[in-house]
């Protein structure tokens, strides 16, 4: 098959991760004769030192364009860089959301599952991490905090800022679907998080996902707050199936999610519209002070790659193929610096891509 793919390689070791996951996918193609045509597009903060803004409409359409879009990490240093010195509309982040909001991206799959041989990275207690744990985190990523009105303002002299937080029942109802449909494929339960014991919000979510699980008879489903679920990932996380949550709780609970997994460069993610497209990125951020140095960990890109044939090109082969690649490379001991443990073999990020594509 031929496709195109859009690239955002990003900002800080965004260009180092991508490039080993089009080498991947370069791979891949040749074993499996397709054709993966690569339109690189600019988006962040990169975007800003070029054009002025951190998303332009032209990549926005160039974005459209493609069957899908690969993406590395947006964004600087807060505390140094000048790009934090704009205004908040104008920064990396804003050309991020703006994006998957151009793109309807509203479904955000983050599979967080413990490799057998990464036991050792796993900050938890070794009984935990013994019994492992093999979830997916389904974030809503179009709606709540994250969109809502938002102001600055002086209330009777004081300064007051507001975020609004609003969901509305056609949004949590295709999150919800999306959640079941998932779960219908792995082990089938769905742990939906909410704050349903303060937020208005989280009392609309749980009852439209009570009308979408009659329709999974097959499927069983609980209710759970989100503070106890930010407790319960860490004492127990083996329990989880499908976690459904909203925007701002499935930003936080992916990143407790992904150190459980040894670190936050093993967490892959795909977000997806009501199409086939999806945009495909790592989890975890620029990371700026490695950016450079060929140190980061590009498995999280390599699977999100998996992900975007699985998801957007129907390729179940391929992907497998990519999946058993990195399981297989981290059974012979390749590690980058944030997994190293003792005895194994440290290697660079290009050098991690090389052994990966090998073993396609
Ligand atoms: C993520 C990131 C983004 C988010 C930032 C960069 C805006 O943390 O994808 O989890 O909060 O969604
Ligand atoms: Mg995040």
């Amino acid at each position: 098959m031929n496709k195109k793919i859009a690239v955002i390689k990003g900002d800080g070791i965004g260009p180092e991760v991508v490039t080993e996951a089009m080498k991947v996918l370069d791979k891949t193609a040749e074993k499996f004769g397709h054709s993966f045509e690569y339109d690189q597009l600019l988006m962040g903060g990169c975007s800003i030192d070029a054009n002025g803004v951190p998303l332009t409409d032209e990549t926005i359409e160039k974005a459209k364009a493609a069957d899908a879009v690969l993406m590395g990490s947006i964004g600087g240093n807060t505390a140094t860089s000048p790009w934090y010195k704009l205004p908040a509309d104008k920064r990396p982040e804003a050309g991020l959301l703006k994006l998957r909001k151009s793109l309807n991206l509203f479904a955000n799959l983050r599979p967080a599952l413990l490799y057998g041989e990464l036991k050792d990275a796993c900050p938890l207690k070794a009984e935990i991490a013994e019994r492992g744990f093999d979830m997916m985190i389904m974030r809503e990523l179009t709606g709540g905090l994250y969109f809502g009105a938002r102001k600055t303002e002086e209330v009777d002299g004081i300064v007051t800022a507001t975020d609004t937080l609003t969901y509305n029942e056609n949004e949590i109802r295709r999150i919800a679907v999306r959640a079941f449909d998932i779960a219908m494929k792995r082990r089938k339960k769905v742990t939906s998080v909410d704050k349903a014991n303060v937020l208005d919000s989280s009392r609309l979510w749980r009852k439209i996902v009570e009308e979408v699980a009659k329709d999974y008879p097959e499927v069983s489903y609980e209710h759970m707050l989100v503070d106890n679920c930010a407790m319960q990932l860490v004492k127990d996380p083996a329990q989880f199936d499908v976690v459904l949550t909203e925007n701002m709780f499935g930003d936080i609970l992916s990143d407790e999610a992904s150190m459980i997994t040894g670190s936050i460069g093993m967490l892959a993610s795909a977000s997806l519209n009501d199409t086939k497209f999806g945009l495909y990125e790592p989890s975890g951020g620029s990371a700026p002070d490695i950016a450079g140095q060929n140190k980061a960990n590009p498995i999280a890109t390599i699977l999100s790659a998996a992900m975007l044939l699985r998801y957007s090109f129907d390729m179940d082969k391929e992907a497998d193929a990519v999946e058993a690649a990195v399981a297989k490379v981290l059974k012979d001991g390749y590690r980058t610096g944030d997994i190293m443990s003792e005895g194994m073999k440290l290697v660079s990020c290009s050098e991690m891509g090389d052994v990966i594509a090998a073993n396609i």
